[in-house]
């Protein structure tokens, strides 16, 4: 189906589902804010710009002060700003494939956007605080917790259309790592291999989902590792790097060797895409997210003995949450708009929290799976000083091969990361095809 056309049925779906989220939460109307630049302190620089996650999930435009009203019933309100200013670059509107789902106004500053704004009724405000409180909504009305959880809960629920922009932003992630790979076989540096992977993934820096993680050797180990190193012939890579489509990220991690890295490491590689592609395999409806996580401890636990790396079977190295040591982080998490996106933990549609149990606590996705969720599948075994060093003096000490772990120090770490969307009685890999 044509971008134009999914687009369309998406919106569509937005507006079904904001119907519902204002009846249920009291109000007429939502003015959705598309975000205000970050101004460094004493500076006169902004931070990349990054719009408000729920204006986006309706206009794929990045660029502040935008208005969006929502009313029941009536075409969205798109109160589009295009600054009269002659040091940055102009961005008028046009005519994207997407407009003709508004009834549009084009302003020359954000004070004309909120000249023409009149309130319909009770409406909530959406967006950063300050902004809604300056142009007169009171505190209650700004972000209501009642309307923001229901739009939050809506996120998880993919539409055609976001899928198919995961999908693009997967396609082009691809391209930068199948490039980058080939750098790294070459000896690039980790400052060498990132440059390759933008110019392929085609992209400046600020338009990536996140900071790309380009960790050669024992840095694989820091889970979000953001320097860039300048010396290269690495026997190890690990890149977790993503790119955008209209808004939407992919999060993908690829783990490569070179043939001069110990050949135990190899080996732990390979079992562990094995594991990454098994447990993809078992995403379906119904499935409770956490079960896949439980699953990833004991198939890790499996293989740290088979490979003699711990001396005690999965049960026991699982139950003393030794598998913990060496898998910190969660299996995986929500992917969209936010590279971490919302509701991973989220209890209903009116809010309320389901805390991951506490040996698990950075595990972001607690839901069920259900039908047209996106999430990561991203299982990982890195030796981490910091969490090795309590156990290497502790009452457990006996069940680690300490000289293999030394060994295995220097190269960092593995982990294999896909991103897939949830269909009916299955899932689609949106990553496996183009990597
Ligand atoms: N790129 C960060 C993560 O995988 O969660
Ligand atoms: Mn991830
Ligand atoms: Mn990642």
């Amino acid at each position: 189906m044509p971008l134009t056309d999914l687009y369309a049925a998406h919106v569509a779906t937005r507006r079904q589902r904001a119907e519902a989220a204002l009846a249920a939460s009291g109000y007429d109307a939502m003015l959705l804010h598309a975000g205000a630049p970050f101004t460094y302190f004493a500076d006169d620089q902004d931070a990349p710009f990054r719009p408000t996650p729920h204006f986006a999930h309706w206009v794929p435009v990045v660029s502040p002060g935008h208005l969006l009203l929502v009313r029941p019933g009536k075409k969205p309100l798109l109160t589009y700003v295009t600054p009269e200013d002659y040091w940055y670059e102009q961005t008028p509107l046009g005519s994207p494939f997407w407009a003709g789902e508004y009834e549009v106004v084009e302003v020359g500053s954000e004070q004309d956007a909120w000249k023409g704004f009149a309130p319909a009724g009770r409406t909530a405000f959406v967006g950063p605080p300050s902004q809604g409180r300056e142009h007169g909504f009171g505190d209650a009305d700004v972000n209501p917790a009642a309307l923001v959880s229901r739009l939050d809960w809506d996120r998880s629920y993919k539409t055609a259309y976001e899928v198919a922009c995961l999908d693009e932003a997967s396609k082009r992630g691809a391209l930068g790592h199948l490039a980058a790979k080939k750098a790294f076989e070459a000896g690039a540096s980790e400052l060498e291999i990132h440059q390759v992977y933008v110019i392929a993934a085609r992209c400046v820096d600020a338009e990536l989902p996140y900071t790309t993680i380009v960790a050669l050797d024992d840095k694989a180990a820091t889970l979000h590792y953001s320097g860039k190193r300048a010396t290269g012939r690495g026997k190890v890579l690990l890149l977790d790097a993503g790119a955008s489509h209209l808004g939407y990220g992919s999060d993908i991690t690829r783990t490569w060797a070179t043939a001069a890295c110990d050949p135990v490491f190899r080996i732990l590689m390979a079992r562990l895409e094995a594991i990454q592609r098994d447990l993809c395999d078992l995403v379906k409806p119904g499935v409770p997210y956490l079960a896949l996580h439980e699953l990833a401890h004991q198939k890790i636990g499996q293989l740290l003995q088979s490979l003699e790396i711990l001396r005690v079977g999965a049960d026991e190295a699982v139950a003393k949450n030794l598998t913990g040591v060496f898998f910190p982080h969660g299996l995986g998490h929500f992917l969209g708009i936010q590279v971490h996106d919302v509701s991973g933990r989220q209890k209903g549609p009116e809010g309320g929290v389901v805390p991951p149990p506490s040996s698990y606590p950075f595990l972001r996705t607690t839901r069920t799976i259900e039908a047209d969720m996106v999430f990561t599948i991203e299982p990982g075994i890195y030796f981490i000083e910091m969490l090795l060093r309590p156990h290497r003096a502790g009452k457990d000490s006996a069940a680690f091969n300490w000289p293999l772990i030394e060994r295995l120090s220097a190269c960092g770490g593995v982990r294999i990361e896909d991103n897939v969307v949830v269909t009916a009685d299955g899932h689609r890999n949106l990553t496996r095809p183009h990597v």
